[in-house]
């Protein structure tokens, strides 16, 4: 019998692909960075499964020069870039890597709201580059910040992230506000409309999904509508905050600061407004980048594969309606 044909679209870090390699037939994209889209085609045109990260475009025409695909699974909980109705049109499940993540994406977010608050990353500038001098060895207005304990979190989506982060806000003695768009209730957390999380928020974090509901959530109109001398954070993804938007209210001071690792473009090029702003910090989308995280989410990813070769169910399913239709079908 022949052997499942896999493709990967880059090597990952410990030793779970050897072991898939015992398997199945695997090829695995061996450079750095996102494979090239002829490589893609080729490659993923004989394959029974695709195992990927949130960098590679699973389009509708990639499935379609792919009949054979039965599994795709994606190394990331977000899904914004595979067309998940495709898939499900299909009947090819998507696996993804909820739960697993959770945490140090909190802590990741917390990191860029207490830093971005606080003036960290430029005070770290400000030292490497020998400002700090005798002249300027402590002076009463240098770096001030705005404070983040006893301030009002706006927590922009409650699914697991948000209310993990909502969880560290309370340990540090702050308000918090929770806008979800379908209403849930969470301890501790005052679930308002959107319009009062904004103008009520003096941080405002966002952890919704990328889709076509929140793509532009946070645009002009919004960002004008926060409190002047707020800081937005966004660890979801770019393309829910307008960028040039939040470039100008913080190169006019209506924004106090801003912490960002997801971009609308990444790698954020070189010449983008916000690299021009010392208010805005930004790092390269490391949301869930622990080496224990990242283990865990390989880990995942390949049970979710595995168990679509086997055709079960995936642990882990982004479009589980795809048995709902499977089931109406038989
Ligand atoms: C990270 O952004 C992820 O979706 O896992």
């Amino acid at each position: 019998m022949s052997r499942d044909r896999v493709v990967a679209t880059r090597r990952l870090p410990g030793d779970a692909l050897e072991g898939l390699g015992r398997e199945v037939e695997l090829t695995v994209w061996p450079e750095r960075g996102v494979p090239p889209r002829a490589w893609m085609r080729s490659e993923v045109a004989a394959a029974d499964a695709l195992l990927c990260l949130l960098t590679d475009s699973v389009s509708r025409d990639l499935m379609e020069g792919s009949p054979r695909l039965r599994v795709i699974s994606t190394v990331s909980v977000g899904v914004d870039h595979i067309d998940l109705a495709e898939a499900t049109r299909r009947g090819i499940p998507v696996g993804h890597t909820p739960g697993v993540l959770t945490e140090t994406t909190a802590d990741l977010t917390f990191g860029l709201l207490l830093a971005a608050a606080r003036c960290i990353g430029e005070g770290d500038r400000f030292v490497r580059a020998g400002q700090w001098t005798a002249e300027r060895v402590w002076e009463p207005d240098m770096l001030l910040g705005v404070d983040v304990h006893g301030a009002t979190l706006g927590v922009v989506g409650l699914g697991a992230i948000g209310r993990a982060v909502a969880r560290r806000a309370l340990g540090f003695g702050m308000r918090v506000l929770g806008w979800n768009r379908t209403p849930r209730a969470v301890a501790g957390v005052e679930v308002v409309h959107f319009d009062d999380l904004v103008s009520r928020s003096d941080l405002l974090s966002v952890h919704v999904a990328l889709c076509e509901e929140t793509r532009g959530l946070i645009d002009a109109a919004v960002i004008a509508r926060m409190r002047p001398g707020a800081v937005l954070v966004n660890t979801a993804r770019g393309g829910i905050v307008d960028e040039l938007a939040l470039a100008e209210a913080l190169s006019r001071g209506q924004l106090a600061a801003a912490g960002l690792d997801v971009f609308e473009h990444e790698p954020l090029p070189a010449d983008h407004p916000l690299l021009t702003l010392p208010n805005a910090l930004v790092t390269p989308h490391i949301g869930s980048a622990s080496h224990a995280t990242r283990g865990r989410m390989v880990e995942l990813a390949i049970a979710n594969l595995r168990a679509g070769l086997a055709r079960r169910r995936l642990p882990h399913c982004a479009n589980s309606e795809v048995y709902e239709a499977e089931l109406a079908g038989t």
